[in-house]
């Protein structure tokens, strides 16, 4: 009996928290974080909430250095890249690493109209940029097929 009161209470739940991501502070139900409704109407609806500023920040992708929480939020951003080197910190850990993303994505998803944003990161070798990670000898490997390619030719 008990089980079956906690089973309904999680299902209430998770009924629940789905309504509230699917409806804005005024109440408003919102088509497109509808999972449920065809991916075509999902998109329409949220081209026509957009704003000029906000198509515009969604085809922006800035440098990580130049980005904040804040920033993402007021602007909508698209998408942060991580350039060559562009690192959270000096000796950046892979928690580092987390952090920042999720500190960008948390801005992103309090946008007005909380759109997600891309992550992109420019690495070679695995990521070679995060402190003390395996370094990947692909080099190795693409100079070897090179040789082997021109001996071939
Ligand atoms: C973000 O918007 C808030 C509220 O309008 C404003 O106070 C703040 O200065 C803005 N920050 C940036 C970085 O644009």
């Amino acid at each position: 009996m008990a089980k079956r009161f906690s089973i309904a209470l999680v299902g209430l739940l998770f009924l629940c928290c789905s309504w509230t991501v699917m409806v804005n502070a005024e109440g408003e139900y919102l088509k497109y974080k509808d999972p449920k409704q065809p991916i075509n109407a999902r998109i329409r609806d949220l081209m026509k909430r957009m704003t000029l500023a906000e198509k515009i920040g969604q085809m922006v992708q800035a440098d990580r250095s130049v980005v904040s929480r804040e920033i993402m939020r007021n602007y909508s951003l698209g998408s942060v890249l991580s350039g060559g080197g562009s690192e959270p910190l000096p000796h950046a850990t892979p928690q580092d690493w987390i952090n920042m993303v999720n500190d960008f994505q948390e801005g992103a998803i309090s946008s007005r109209l909380g759109i997600p944003m891309l992550y992109g990161i420019d690495a070679v070798h695995g990521h070679n940029n995060v402190y003390k990670a395996t370094i990947f000898p692909h080099n190795v490997g693409l100079g070897a097929t090179s040789i082997a390619f021109t001996v071939l030719v």
